[in-house]
């Protein structure tokens, strides 16, 4: 009998028998399959999101898609609502061709118990004129219980902190835990680099997978920090290719693009959200290497000590595994600087609510 790694699996004459593919096509013995960690990071791994709103179930619909676990957990306080996007979400695997399993559950953490990454989105989201900061009180809360709770079933796990304001709920969740510092990693800087893309892609008329940008520093309407002097279009530097108004206004429109998504949606937005959280917890789950800027807990990278902010890391299967340095020039680390300065303010709430 011969088996089809997952990702071949569509071969010309390939027919799929639950998720497994048998055919005359691409044929491999079985005790050949060549790269056992492809097999085994659809197969074996689990994955619990906490908060079943709009990010985390978006987030939960791409990890389904992507086929990252074979168990994934959807896990809210509000009654049914877990329960009834699971089972949503499994009524299109006939139609979508995926075979992970999700499960909605109710405040019952014994059922994320084992996870290897667990994402976490639980909070209240941004309302229209209303900072990410100011949603700090509220979210700090929720999201220490959380974290808690999450430890105790799963203490192997990666965390992904969603939750705003996120820098600070990173840095709340690393001081609180006790973890290694490489196993909690704020998304935030992949969302709003994927927004910078979709800026220069507009304004340069081209594809926005043809572009490559990076947001770092703070995620905050005005603590990012869109290195513009760093992006690409196919390898040609932007600033060749777009005055120095259009780069500006590319990165104005980047640093304000959570917050016109939250004017026209009367909340803040979720699509992007929850394919960024997904795109990262990919990165983990099949040790991918990739380079995102990442919100992590920086010990004198970057200038800086004792606060969680965007930066570029390394991601594989035990978290972040290195950051990467950037070389910036003297404004973009005036303005990384002025970033952490307003992040530790922030952060500076905490210790004021004796949370840490
Ligand atoms: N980091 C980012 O890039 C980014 C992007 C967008 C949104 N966010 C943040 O993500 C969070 C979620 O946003 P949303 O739009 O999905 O909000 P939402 O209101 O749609 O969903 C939040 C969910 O969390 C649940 N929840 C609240 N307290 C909980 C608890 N103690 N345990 C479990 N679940 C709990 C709520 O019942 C709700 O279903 C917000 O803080 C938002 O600001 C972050």
């Amino acid at each position: 009998m011969y088996l089809i790694p997952p990702k071949k699996r569509h071969g010309p004459t390939g027919k799929k028998v639950h998720g497994l593919a048998y055919t005359s096509a691409f044929l491999l013995p079985l005790r050949e399959v060549p790269n056992k960690s492809t097999f085994n990071h659809r197969n074996m791994s689990k994955i619990s999101v906490i908060g079943a709103g709009n990010v985390g179930a978006t987030c939960a619909n791409c990890i389904a898609q992507k086929e990252l676990a074979s168990e994934l957990v959807l896990l809210d306080i509000k009654e049914g609502v877990s329960e009834g996007k699971a089972m949503d979400m499994m009524q299109t695997a006939a139609l979508l061709g995926f075979d992970t399993r999700i499960t909605g559950v109710t405040s019952d953490y014994t059922k994320t118990a084992g996870s290897d990454v667990v994402v976490i989105t639980s909070g209240i989201p941004r309302k229209p004129g209303m900072t990410r900061e100011e949603l700090i009180g509220i979210n700090a809360g929720i999201v220490k219980s959380v974290i808690g709770s999450v430890l105790q079933y799963s203490p192997d796990a990666v965390i992904v902190m969603i939750s705003n304001p996120m820098d600070t709920m990173t840095y709340l969740s690393v001081k609180t835990t006790g973890l290694p510092r490489t196993r909690i990693i704020g998304m935030g800087g992949l969302l709003d680099s994927s927004r910078f893309k979709y800026y220069l892609s507009a304004a340069l008329g081209a594809a926005p997978t043809d572009v490559t940008g990076c947001v770092i520093g703070g995620h905050g309407d005005t603590t990012m920090i869109p290195l513009t002097r760093l992006a690409t279009y196919n390898g040609v530097p932007v600033s060749t290719l777009l005055d120095s108004a259009a780069l500006q206004q590319v990165a104005a429109d980047t640093m304000v693009g959570g917050a016109t998504l939250t004017k026209l949606l009367g909340t803040s937005a979720w699509y992007a959200p929850g394919a960024a959280a997904a795109t990262l917890v990919e990165a983990i789950i099949r040790d991918e290497k990739k380079v995102m800027p990442c919100c992590v807990y920086l010990d004198g990278e970057y200038g800086q000590k004792d606060i969680c902010i965007g930066v570029p890391v390394m991601i594989g299967r035990n978290g972040w595994e290195k950051i990467l340095d950037y070389k910036l020039d003297d404004a973009e680390k005036a303005a990384f600087a002025k970033s952490a300065e307003a992040v530790r303010k922030t952060n500076s709430v905490l210790h004021d609510m004796k949370l840490i």
